[in-house]
């Protein structure tokens, strides 16, 4: 199930350079055309966020700011690429943080014009859909479940621009639960988990939990479509909290003696939630013949498919209903500048969304993916038949 990314030289196959900043992290990376990483650098603004209790768009632009330039330089350096060499520049400009998507987009708009170079606008979702292609030569058209700190959502990628999305988030995304679920306990003061981000240390920690002793209801049980809801979950875990913190008569911002089980209980109903609309999709398509019928395949990214808890949940849906489950290791999960290049080079093999360096481009903090047709999946109201989550810890 663990893929891995080819490395090699460069060839004389073309180079692209992308440059990811649309919240956290500031990355970029030089590929070839055969997905070969020839040199890349991340910047993590994690442990600042981590420090202030979520992040500051503000904190996050100077961040970005101050690193930008050193983080395409290293990556240039590292793949002892000259910028002349390039074939093309590829930037996230949707959707993200407004103030974040403008630093990448001012600087590669910059570089463009200063080394006349093709610019090539990029969806952060639709890259995170094709990373897994970098790593094996998977067909359109595939399922894509993308589960990240900004993002929830299930699609067809039926090619390198063409999506049809049959399920978004009505709220918020299933990583900005778990982090606000784990800032609410305080799991930055636990010590096992004072570097990790929410969902690493609800994933630790839940590890040794009881995740039956706080029965939470899976979200949108009475709603047959494939759209996702962690709003009210995150309120069960709150009211919860607030029970266990007067039983053991200690203040918010104490740790509770329940961490683990609140972790476990809470772990267990996001991937059961994710499992089922899932399951729903697959059905969908299945049913309308959206997917091959030889080897049809899930893909599952973003920082929370890093979860492996999430994993074997999702294994479960695909193995009962034949599907291939495809997911690229974490590091490839989260946000970097490689899946962008990768973006990159896709649309330039296509000869799709290259613009001339001279061009003006605007970011967008919003941005759908592809057709939405969560309408028509909701109106087919598919039923799941009873699963038995038995998820081995
Ligand atoms: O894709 P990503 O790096 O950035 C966004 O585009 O949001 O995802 C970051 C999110 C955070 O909310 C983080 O808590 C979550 O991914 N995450 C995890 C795990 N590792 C990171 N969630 C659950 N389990 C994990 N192991
Ligand atoms: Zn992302």
């Amino acid at each position: 199930m663990e893929l891995r990314p080819l490395s090699g030289k460069a060839s004389s196959s073309r180079l692209v350079l992308g440059i990811e900043t649309s919240c956290d992290d500031t990355g970029a990376a030089v590929l070839d055309e055969t997905g070969a990483i020839l040199g890349e650098s991340l910047n993590s603004q994690k442990e600042v966020h981590l420090r202030t209790g979520g992040i500051i768009p503000t904190v996050a632009q100077q961040l970005h700011r101050e690193n930008i330039e050193r983080v395409v330089q290293e990556a240039l350096e590292r793949s002892s690429v000259a910028p002349g060499q390039l074939s093309a520049v590829a930037t996230t400009v949707k959707p993200g943080l407004a103030l974040s998507l403008g630093i990448g987009l001012e600087f590669s708009l910059r570089f463009v014009r200063q080394h006349n170079k093709p610019f090539i606008p990029i969806h952060h979702m639709e890259a995170h859909a094709l990373t897994v292609r970098m790593l094996q030569p998977v067909a359109f058209p595939f399922l894509v479940l993308l589960v990240s700190g900004g993002h929830s959502l299930l699609a067809v990628a039926r090619g390198v621009d063409d999506f049809l999305l049959l399920g978004h988030t009505l709220d918020e995304a299933p990583g900005d639960t778990l982090d606000k679920v784990a800032r609410r306990l305080s799991l930055i003061k636990h010590p096992q988990c004072s570097t990790l981000s929410g969902g690493q240390a609800i994933e630790l920690l839940a590890k040794d939990g009881d995740r039956t002793r706080f029965p939470f209801t899976t979200p949108m049980g009475q709603t047959y479509d494939c759209c996702f809801s962690f709003a009210g979950l995150r309120n069960q875990v709150t009211m919860t909290i607030m029970k266990q913190e007067a039983e053991e008569g200690v203040k918010q911002g104490t740790l509770l003696t329940c961490v683990n089980d609140i972790a476990a209980a809470t772990q267990h109903t996001v991937a059961s939630h994710l499992a089922k609309r899932t399951h729903r999709a697959i059905l969908f398509c299945k049913a309308k013949g959206l997917l091959p019928s030889s080897s049809p395949t899930l893909v599952v990214s973003g920082g929370v498919a890093s979860n492996q808890y999430i994993r074997k949940a999702l294994m479960i849906i695909t193995e009962m209903t034949g599907l291939h489950l495809l997911c690229p290791p974490a590091k490839f999960c989260t946000d970097n500048g490689v899946m962008i290049a990768w973006n990159g080079l896709e649309r330039l093999r296509e000869g799709k969304g290259i613009l001339p360096p001279n061009v003006d481009v605007c970011y967008e903090p919003k941005a759908p993916l592809g057709v939405d047709i969560s309408a028509e999946v909701k109106a087919a109201a598919i039923r799941l038949p009873s699963v038995r989550m038995k998820i081995p810890n």
